[in-house]
């Protein structure tokens, strides 16, 4: 059985589809361990709380210094003997320690067709804004282990999402979501647990 962790910032709708595939057998051989936020009011941890996961927040606001909430996410981390990380929307940039361990344990959500619209400055609905303001035809989802760099990870999963006349891009996250995202991650956690990557 894959041990999973999943670390969240905001509103956890991947979460949610990871523990929907898990309860409907979508996902096979791997159960969520534990959920961590940096973010005390993500909704990710009522999630997490209404399935009986332990959810742990670890904000870097009340560390005196960033090497010490890294050291204490790692340390956190490490308490649950993991088999694999999965970052459904964590918006903090993930210590250089724990990608060393966790090298190639460690998998990504981003919300475009990578190399588009990724690395710095480019997260949650700023992706979508951009793929409107450029006029792309087509957008999507990615699913990538981490590395050291931002969004330059090894890709396991891809899939395009029409953009359409109208799109905001509110509408067009959403489509992305459930068209891509909400599906994608369930399936590279299927395919990791089963041995199949
Ligand atoms: C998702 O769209 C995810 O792809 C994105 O944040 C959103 C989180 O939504 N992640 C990034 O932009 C990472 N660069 P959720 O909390 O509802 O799952």
């Amino acid at each position: 059985m894959l041990k999973v962790g999943v670390m969240v910032s905001g509103g956890g709708t991947n979460l949610q589809a990871i523990l929907d595939a898990i309860d409907h057998g979508t996902i096979t051989n791997a159960k969520v361990e534990v959920v961590i936020s940096n973010n005390p009011g993500a909704y990710a941890l009522e999630r997490a709380k209404g399935h009986g996961i332990p959810g742990v927040c670890l904000s870097p606001k009340s560390f005196d210094t960033r090497e010490a909430f890294n050291e204490a996410l790692l340390a956190k981390v490490d308490e649950y003997d993991l088999d694999l990380i999965v970052l459904a929307g964590f918006l903090v940039t993930i210590p250089a320690a724990m990608i060393r361990k966790y090298r190639n344990k460690i998998i990504n959500i981003h919300p475009s067709l990578i190399p588009s619209f990724c690395g710095v400055g480019y997260y949650g609905l700023k992706v979508h804004e951009a793929a409107l303001a450029r006029g792309v035809k087509l957008t999507g989802a990615t699913v990538h282990f981490v590395d050291e760099g931002m969004d330059s990870g090894p890709i396991l999963l891809q899939k395009a999402v029409e953009v359409l006349p109208g799109d905001t891009p509110k509408i067009l996250q959403q489509r992305v979501m459930e068209q891509a995202e909400w599906k994608l991650l369930p399936q590279a956690i299927d395919l990791i647990a089963n041995g199949k990557l």
